[in-house]
């Protein structure tokens, strides 16, 4: 006979304790353990009563070459979404697709569920947080009612399995979303780590059966009091994140995972009256809001996946009243900033130790790339010289240490994006002519960042009025 045992489960890592405590010892956050039966973790089989336990079924093992086939795809029709999961959903995959709540994951989910619908495939989309009459009404909006999208409103796992088991399979199906799944097999209160886990296992089983490409959305609470979908992230095929900011209409689709494509993929979108609007050229968006001739802005030409995408960098260096002062950074990483500007201090007299900085990336992008750091300098000593940049030039360059400027990859891409767009000349790192020589662009190599301050700094010396004295300039 087996004993019914009780575990206290973290709901914010998964961690399993034998008693309650007000802190978890897996991941230090306080109060987030809830008592859960536990036998039902993953990996359990079902507990029922009096079940005796199952003899091992034997299975064949197999060598690692053998037949092979591409993954088959389901392009979605939305370029942008096919982009970022590598060409369209991979059949019996399953994708998560996280964000913060009201970010617009439903919108772009009933979105691409019709645009298969009309494309000709069965496709489903199941809502375990509207009614149908509620989803209907959003399709309405969008002029999608015309799409065959099979709609319910659920939230048992076993009733949608056996629902969808019925009949043609399904080519897509979306699960909105996964927090407010259950299943019979596991006694927890839907939204429950374990509950979550036990659901997308379930629906996991489902898409590598049937051959759907199954699509679960995820929540991501920021206070970690809701099981959040990073419990399901390892057991997922991709993970794609939708980020944007609330003041902006810019939404970005990234794949943080993704075992059948590429990570490094941004898909962009534009949130209108009519739903989510493809950008086909991000790098005009990102610039639109640009105020011409204000010191402080530099255009940075940067690389998203296979894409060159130009935006601005925006830096703010005013004298601090504080002890120490601020740095505050949108859009790019903090540490890299410090080094920035310590790089600015040390190699090129520029003093900002009595200033509070900031920095940000418009448009609610986010910067990972190093290139970014010449960009960021530039506007940096704009800002503190009260220099404007020159309104057509663009800038890329990794900034080492020792105060150089190291070339970075794919400079031809970058300035052909930046000729595209209208800019007329580009201050790069110096490195190999060749490739960059026929850019149809004025180049201006830097080799140290010293050089490209004391440029910044005379330009800010003409039209002086009240301009700091003897600041971001040494040689
Ligand atoms: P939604 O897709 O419901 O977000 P999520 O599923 O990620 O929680 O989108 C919610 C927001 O999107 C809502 O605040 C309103 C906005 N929205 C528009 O601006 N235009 C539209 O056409 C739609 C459908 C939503
Ligand atoms: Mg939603």
């Amino acid at each position: 006979m087996s004993r019914r045992t009780i575990a206290f489960i973290c709901q914010n890592c998964g961690t399993s304790h034998n008693r309650w405590q007000g802190k978890c010892d897996g991941c230090a956050e306080w109060n987030t353990l809830v008592e859960e039966g536990a036998a039902a973790g993953i990996g359990a089989r079902p507990a029922g009563p009096g079940k005796p336990p199952r003899k091992g079924r034997l299975f064949a093992l197999e060598p690692l070459t053998g037949e092979t086939h591409d993954a088959p795809r389901l392009p979605s029709g939305m370029p942008e979404l096919d982009r970022v999961t590598g060409g369209g959903f991979v059949r019996g995959s399953v994708l998560l697709m996280a964000g913060d709540p009201g970010i617009g994951k439903s919108t772009l989910l009933i979105q691409a569920t019709a645009a298969l619908a009309r494309a000709g495939h069965r496709a489903v989309y199941i809502s375990g947080e509207e009614a149908v009459a509620q989803v209907r009404l959003r399709a309405e909006r969008l002029s999608l009612s015309d799409a065959a999208v099979e709609l319910a409103a659920e939230t048992s796992v076993e009733d949608i399995i056996t629902t969808l088991s019925e009949g043609k399979l399904p080519r897509l199906v979306v699960i909105d979303s996964i927090q407010t799944m259950w299943t019979d097999l596991i006694e927890s209160a839907p939204g429950t780590v374990t509950q979550v886990r036990g659901s997308a296992q379930a629906l996991i089983r489902f898409a590598k059966r049937s051959g759907a490409a199954v699509i679960l959305v995820g929540h991501v609470t920021k206070d970690g009091q809701i099981a959040g979908p990073r419990v399901v992230e390892h057991m997922v095929d991709a993970v794609l994140s939708f980020e944007g900011e609330g003041s902006h209409q810019f939404r970005i689709l990234r794949a943080v995972k993704n075992r059948f494509g590429p990570t490094d993929e941004i898909g962009v979108f534009e949130m209108t009256g009519l739903g989510l609007r493809e950008v086909t050229n991000p790098s005009e968006l990102f610039l639109s809001e640009r105020h011409l001739g204000s010191p402080g802005t530099a255009v940075f030409a940067g690389i998203e996946g296979t894409r060159p995408v130009l935006c601005e960098i925006q830096a703010l260096v005013a004298p601090s009243s504080l002890g120490t002062p601020r740095r505050a950074v949108v859009g790019w990483d903090s540490s890299r900033l410090s080094m920035v500007l310590a790089v600015l201090e040390a190699h090129c007299g520029v003093k900002l130790g009595g200033h509070d900085v900031y920095l940000n990336v418009a448009g609610g992008l986010r910067i990972v790339e190093p290139a970014a750091d010449l960009a960021a300098a530039a506007a940096l000593v704009s800002s503190l010289a009260n220099a404007p940049l020159p309104a057509d030039a663009v800038y890329f360059g990794e900034i080492s240490l020792s105060g150089a400027v190291r070339p970075v990859a794919q400079a031809p891409a970058r300035l052909k994006e930046a000729q595209k767009l209208g800019f007329a000349r580009a201050v790069i790192p110096e490195g190999p002519r060749g490739e960059t020589s026929d850019a149809g662009l004025t180049l201006n190599s830097v080799g140290m960042l010293v050089n490209l301050v004391s440029d910044i700094a005379a330009r800010g010396e003409k039209p002086r009025r009240n301009a700091p004295k003897n600041q971001g300039e040494d040689g």
